[in-house]
């Protein structure tokens, strides 16, 4: 581990330009094969990062990180001087203040949360008031539920994130908008407010960078998010690197559900060129770096060709007066790029599609009946994470389905199949559910079924894979994320490991919100990797654990 003092921001090198046609000759000449084949870093990075039992004689429950042979703490947080701070402060841009309050929406949250982003329907143009909506309910201050860590105040986000280690920046590169002129804009959460980057529309920078994905040359704003890893990686070490994509998958599921409600047209797209991306967001793409775009809305007319890219260097106050290096942050991220119009092009050209072993003899069709008066800004700004469930009651089979259904319709997105299963598996450990014995059970989305794996009562099980933390015994529902790292490394290269975490943790942001929405609670959490794919075995065999959300009925902390 190496430390390094704190710089401002840098910007790398301009963007050339390649015509429609030049790029598509160049991908007929490319290999279908992921050209990052390498894919033993991807594999080796998350070893390194698994936690496992390490118990000793004072502490059974200790966990560790890493491999089974080379185990250290989980946890860094060792010199409080240098803590991070959770917000990107431009030293000296004009701030542009955002509307505060937001007229409601009609469409209710559980239909906000089931739109995939492609719908014919969504028609709606995006303006200032979108981008001060998209900013705050999915990277903004909650502005209620202030606490104390070390005696400092600590602002909760909109969107939940890992230990509250707030580590993501959206970006939104803007052609002329009704109420805004066009341009390339920093979010800033601590003000709420844009700040502008550049002047003039650049989106075309970002036409050419994903290999001309048709989605983003015909949208009127794309989201960039960004993480700076350091952020997080002062608690969490290079553990950091996944839960960049799982917090952009959390933080993403409140930005979907805010377009949907809006009649916004979406796509994630996670396919283009990493330095390019960086370079016009004039972020270094080391320290911090683009994970994935969004483009928002749709226009008849593609967006205007850039022809030249002046780096940008707007000084920013330094995230804190040293910084650690986690080496297989770096490792990671530098195996994961894609260098090439031609690379990202090929690369979201052959989404995988998985078949699925179904058992129909022990499915159980969904009920998912519920209805919600909440719209997705109530459902979001109600949102935090409880971690106290009420055993004595048992969740409505009907609430249950429509939590589960409501989630899992799948997102638009560059480099996955529209109607295709997703990258994950969904295991779910049942405790207290409404005329379903508990066991474990895998849900199917697409025939829209849970089947039965195994009956029996886990929650002592569950504790234990969830880091023992009480509250996976108590949740009702245990909805645990995995999947065949294999195949999806295979077909997406090292990048394809963000991509599924990302995916997981948007299904799983989407059920923290219809619990809301449904009246139930839930929370994220952490877990013992390799114990959480054996315990799903036989049927898990070979998966990895990407991720685990709980939901259930809130027991007051006060009760007994
Ligand atoms: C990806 C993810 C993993 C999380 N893991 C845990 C966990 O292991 N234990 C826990 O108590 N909370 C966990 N949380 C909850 C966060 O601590 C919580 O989101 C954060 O403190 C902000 O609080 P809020 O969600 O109430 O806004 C997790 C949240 C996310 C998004």
């Amino acid at each position: 581990m190496t430390i390094v003092p704190a710089h401002t921001e840098c910007a790398s090198l301009p963007i050339e330009r390649l015509g429609r046609e030049a790029i598509l000759e160049v991908v007929a000449n490319e290999p279908s094969a992921p050209t990052n084949a390498d894919t033993i870093i991807a594999r080796e990075f998350h070893m390194a990062t698994s936690y496992r039992l390490a118990p000793i004689a004072e502490n059974p429950e200790r966990v560790g990180m890493g491999a089974p042979d080379e185990i250290g703490s989980p946890i860094w947080q060792e010199d409080w001087s240098i803590e991070p701070r959770p917000y990107k402060v431009y030293l000296d841009l004009r701030p542009i203040p955002l509307p505060r309050s937001f007229a409601p929406t009609r469409m209710s949250a559980l239909d906000a949360l089931s739109r995939r982003g492609d719908e014919p329907s969504a028609t709606g143009v995006p303006d200032l008031q979108a981008l001060a909506r998209f900013g705050r309910l999915s990277n903004g201050l909650l502005e209620r539920g202030m606490s104390r860590r070390q005696g400092q105040p600590i602002e909760f986000r909109t969107a939940g994130g890992t230990g509250a280690r707030y580590h993501l920046e959206l970006y939104f590169v803007c052609g002329d908008l009704p109420d805004l002129e066009a341009g390339v804009y920093h979010y800033a959460a601590q003000d709420h407010a844009l700040r502008q980057l550049r002047r003039g529309d650049f989106r075309g920078a970002l036409v050419t960078a994903t290999g001309e994905e048709l989605a983003i040359t015909h949208a009127p704003v794309v989201m960039a998010m960004t993480s700076t890893f350091w952020r997080n990686a002062w608690r969490y070490k290079a553990r950091a690197y996944r839960h960049a994509f799982w917090d952009a998958g959390t933080s993403l599921a409140n930005f979907l559900g805010v377009s949907a409600s809006l009649e916004l047209a979406t796509e994630v797209v996670l396919g283009f060129v990493d330095a390019d991306v960086n370079a016009l967001l004039g972020v270094d793409g080391e320290r911090e770096a683009t994970l994935a775009l969004c483009a928002v809305g749709r226009n008849a007319t593609p967006a205007p060709r850039v022809t030249a890219l002046e780096p940008i260097a707007h000084a920013t106050e330094p995230v804190s007066s040293a910084e650690v290096t986690f080496p297989q942050i770096p490792r990671m991220r530098a195996a994961s790029q894609l260098h090439s119009r031609a690379e990202a092009a090929v690369w979201r050209g052959n989404a995988l599609h998985r078949s699925l072993v179904v058992n129909s003899a022990s499915l159980t069709p969904l009920a998912p009946t519920e209805t919600t008066q909440l719209t997705i800004e109530q459902a979001i700004l109600a949102r935090r994470s409880t971690r106290h469930y009420d055993t004595a009651r048992r969740v409505r089979f009907e609430a249950f389905s429509t939590v589960l259904d409501s989630s899992a319709r799948g997102f638009a997105a560059d480099a996955l199949a529209a109607n295709a299963p997703p990258l994950h598996d969904n295991y779910l450990i049942v405790n207290g559910v409404e005329g379903k014995e508990p066991g474990i059970y895998l849900y199917h989305p697409g025939a829209r079924a849970i089947e039965l794996l195994r009956y029996g009562e886990f929650r002592q099980q569950a504790r234990r894979l969830a880091f023992f933390q009480d509250y996976a015994a108590d949740a009702h529902v245990n909805s645990y994320y995995l999947a065949d790292l294999e195949s999806i490394l295979e077909r997406y290269g090292n990048r394809g490991y963000g991509v599924v975490q990302l995916e997981s943790a948007l299904f799983a942001g989407r059920l923290h919100l219809a619990a809301h929405a449904v009246g139930l609670r839930a929370v994220g959490s952490t877990s013992l990797d390799d114990e959480v794919v054996e315990f799903f075995s036989p049927r898990a065999a070979g998966s990895s654990y990407m991720f685990v959300t709980v939901f259930g009925f809130r027991r007051s902390r006060h009760e007994p």
